[in-house]
């Protein structure tokens, strides 16, 4: 037997989430940019200064960021800020912190969640309510925080009234709002929105802001927004283990994103590449979106031969099998997939 024989064939990666892209050509530049001379550690640099005054200007004044290693980290950090020690955050049940975590929420954060079923990823304030019922009780973990996504994981949208609604309710009892925006930029440019207003203005507290899967190489962060509701960031980070010494290679792949319209042509272009694949897919016998593509990823229910065809060639996740018994796919683009790896997709798909 051949080495070759005894490998398993490596499956075309491209659609299979948006972290399998590379980096944007613009953030390796501004990281070989502050790869000169020294410059202290631990934030203390001047492109952390920088990064700073850019999330004042679209989170507002009293706005601070603490840039952080990945999505994960940012959301434990968060959620221990909002959250006193006996303090529990109402999510949705398919939210990534309640299932792709690893459970470090809970484990590292010491922070329970309160899944919620939900139809389509979001929270609502009926959600909120019907949680709050275990306010005061001393055997109960105390609901104090809710943790929304956006985009969801079932790559719907909150538009900022959805959003302002769930705040509103929440803040009425006292709770805080966390948003876990690893996609907050595909979700502002499918809204044609600015990323504030559908955090600050809309009355998120406290947002892990999400670089990787849009062009950075490692980069997300916590931004504290409402600092009356959030304590601590910068003592919880450290250990967390989630600040870095030289941080100001984090802080530049944040400024290029952020500090430019990189994110929103990133996210735009992660998000037409999707639609455009969800579209032609469409137009195959057989093959149904199982809901409108709203970010950059498409759910086509196929007919059982297309899912096996498309899944010999491609690492593509099966998310959920319709009520006529076909596979309802995940695809997913980035902003780097191209015309020509869709029409690829597409004709293996209209072959089977
Ligand atoms: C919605 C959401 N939040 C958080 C994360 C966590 O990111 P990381 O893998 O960098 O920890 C992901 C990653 O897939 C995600 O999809």
């Amino acid at each position: 037997m051949t080495a070759t024989e005894t490998q398993p064939r490596l499956l075309d990666a491209s659609f299979a989430s948006d972290n399998v892209a590379g980096v944007s050509p613009e953030i390796l530049q501004a990281l070989s940019q502050v790869n000169v001379d020294a410059a202290l550690p631990y934030g203390a640099d001047p492109v952390t200064a920088q990064l700073r005054d850019v999330i004042k200007e679209t989170f507002g004044a009293r706005a601070e960021i603490l840039p952080v290693f990945n999505g994960t980290g940012a959301n434990v950090v968060a959620l221990q800020a909002l959250l006193p020690r006996w303090g529990a955050a109402i999510c949705s049940a398919q939210a990534h912190v309640n299932n792709d975590e690893g459970a470090a929420p809970e484990r590292l954060g010491g922070v329970k969640l309160l899944p919620r079923p939900t139809a389509a990823g979001k929270l609502t304030p009926v959600d909120v309510h019907a949680e709050l019922k275990a306010l005061g009780f001393v055997h109960a973990a105390q609901p104090l925080a809710v943790t929304l996504t956006q985009s969801t994981e079932l790559g719907t949208v909150y538009t900022a009234q959805e959003i302002a609604e769930v705040a509103e309710a929440t803040h009425a009892h006292g709770l805080g709002v966390h948003l876990d925006g690893a996609r907050i930029s595909n979700a502002a440019a499918a809204l044609g929105c600015s990323l504030g207003e559908i955090t600050a203005e809309a009355g998120v507290d406290v947002l892990s802001l999400g670089g990787t899967k849009n062009g950075a190489m490692a980069a997300e962060a916590v931004v504290v927004i409402n600092p009356d509701r959030v304590a601590g960031t910068d003592f919880i980070q450290k250990f967390s283990m989630q600040l870095a010494s030289k941080q100001r290679f984090v802080s530049a792949q944040l400024l290029e994103l952020f500090g430019t319209d990189l994110w929103r042509r990133n996210a735009t272009q992660a998000n037409d590449q999707a639609a455009k694949l969800g579209a032609a897919l469409a137009e195959i016998p057989g093959v149904t979106l199982s809901r409108p593509t709203e970010v950059n990823a498409t759910f086509p229910e196929v007919p059982t031969k297309i899912a096996d065809a498309i899944r010999d060639r491609y690492l593509v996740h099966v998310w959920d099998t319709a009520a006529s018994g076909n596979p309802v796919l995940r695809i997913m683009c980035s902003f780097q997939t191209t015309d020509a790896q869709i029409q690829e997709l597409v004709d293996v798909a209209r072959r089977a």
